[in-house]
């Protein structure tokens, strides 16, 4: 009888080290940055209750839920999203939060899509959100953030866009030109340039509009700047709308991320808790899915039984951002590299531990230290070092080294020293380009 080979789920990954380099570099920027913006961290189950998402999200992920039914008979969801966790702990706590707040997570999500490029079925998401506040400028802290992110991953200007577009301002215009059922129509509209033109008709005929709206609606969403929408729209509240995003666009030039955003009507999210400004982040020519997508929720919590409590975020995915940071050579060496390698020609190995052991010490600022866990040869021991991207092998026992002092190679330029600890760990501390092999 043959055994198969356990096989990897369809739409998962594996992290080996070196990929796991790469996602950590990922995490730690995602990290800095939020921290940076005054963002704190949380974090929720992996799973919930199912009914915390039928009918609040939005159908297209609901239909991608990965459910079940546990053993006490409860139905269970692997979280597809953090937005319904986020205001479930707002919901518990509206007393206590004092508001408003900045909150930042990573959290690992789960969507039974078809995985294909940049769309898995397991992937991590940076969530932002600004909990208790109706300002803009919420939005504006936001769209700072994610241009501030996106450039500390050393993306220019000009390689990504946030195209931003307001449910409120669409709001109005279906209602100025009498369409039926927003929520009927969203999911429409946000499938407008995937589906194409005729099918887009029909889809908004089959909500109930007529060809004139259907045209109407078609030119509004292509319109490209304020003046253009001012033009088409005549409701106060319109007009409202407008000035918001104006008011947006001017802090962001002012705060020196004019050129990171642009109007863009023909997004309007597929999620169904939108309620204001709605925005997605792309590469320069759209060529891939979105690096990012969010907008404002103020009434997701009273939907979910609690009181009223804006909020605004986003998502910010993990492997679309990957795939156009490696498309651009932006991802960090996913290879090795320690401080040290302690090497002994004699296979000394108590000599080996301690050794290593001193320059772990917390005074040498937390150096990384590797050594041979088996008696071996010094041809042996070094090609370890190397693998290992070692810096700096030491030698504890190199016969030129006085009292106090250790021969050690610097391996970036193959050079041999004699140094005390302290000189050795200033020199692995020295930026030396490695001399090309
Ligand atoms: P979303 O548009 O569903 O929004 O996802 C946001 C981002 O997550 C996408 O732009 C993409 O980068 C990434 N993403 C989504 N699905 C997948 C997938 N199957 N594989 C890989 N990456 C994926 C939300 O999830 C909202 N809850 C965001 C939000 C937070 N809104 C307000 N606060």
């Amino acid at each position: 009888m043959s055994i198969s080979i356990p096989q990897l789920p369809k739409g998962t990954r594996d992290f080996y080290p070196e990929a796991q380099r790469i996602q950590n570099y990922i995490f730690d920027t995602w990290r800095s940055v939020a921290e940076s913006f005054a963002y704190e961290e949380y974090e929720g189950p992996m799973f919930e209750h199912l009914e915390l998402y039928t009918g609040k999200s939005g159908e297209e992920i609901v239909s991608q839920l990965y459910n079940f039914k546990d053993k006490g008979d409860r139905e269970i969801a692997l979280r597809p999203e953090m937005t319904p966790t986020l205001a479930r702990l707002v919901i518990q706590k509206a007393r206590e939060l004092k508001k408003p707040f900045k909150w930042f997570s990573m959290p690992r999500l789960f969507r039974y899509e078809k995985a294909q490029k940049g769309r898995l079925r397991e992937f991590f998401q940076l969530n932002m959100d600004i909990i208790g506040t109706e300002s803009i400028y919420a939005e504006a802290d936001l769209l700072a953030s994610i241009a501030t992110m996106l450039r500390k991953f050393g993306l220019k200007d000009g390689e990504f866009a946030i195209g931003v577009s307001s449910r409120k301002l669409l709001a109005t215009y279906l209602e100025e030109i009498g369409a039926p059922n927003p929520a009927l129509v969203y999911p429409v509209l946000d499938r407008r340039l995937k589906i194409g033109p005729e099918a887009f008709a029909k889809a908004l005929a089959d909500a109930g509009l007529s060809e004139d709206q259907v045209k109407k609606l078609d030119d509004f969403m292509s319109c490209k700047s304020i003046e253009e929408v001012r033009a088409a729209v005549k409701s106060e509240n319109a007009t409202a709308a407008l000035a918001e995003i104006e008011d947006l666009f001017a802090t962001l030039t002012a705060a020196g991320y004019g050129e990171c955003v642009n109007l863009d009507l023909s997004i309007v999210r597929g999620l169904a808790y939108y309620t204001g400004i709605v925005f997605e982040v792309f590469d320069k020519g759209k060529s891939m899915r979105a690096i990012a997508g969010g907008g404002r929720y103020d009434s997701l919590t009273e939907k979910l039984g609690g009181e009223r409590i804006p909020g605004v975020g986003f998502g910010m995915g993990d492997v679309v951002l990957a795939d156009l940071l490696a498309e651009h050579n932006l991802l960090p060496s996913p290879k090795q590299s320690v401080d040290f390698y302690i090497a002994s020609f004699t296979n000394d190995m108590k000599k080996v531990f301690e050794t290593a052991q001193m320059f772990r010490d917390a005074k040498f600022g937390n150096c990384s230290v590797s050594h041979p866990l088996a008696p071996m040869k010094m041809g042996k021991q070094l090609d370890q070092a190397n693998y290992q991207g070692a810096k700096i092998v030491v030698y504890v026992d190199g016969s030129k080294a006085g009292a106090g002092e250790f021969e050690y190679k610097d391996m970036r330029v193959g050079e041999m020293l004699v140094g005390s600890p302290d000189a050795i760990v200033e020199r692995s501390k020295m930026n030396i380009e490695p001399k090309k092999a």
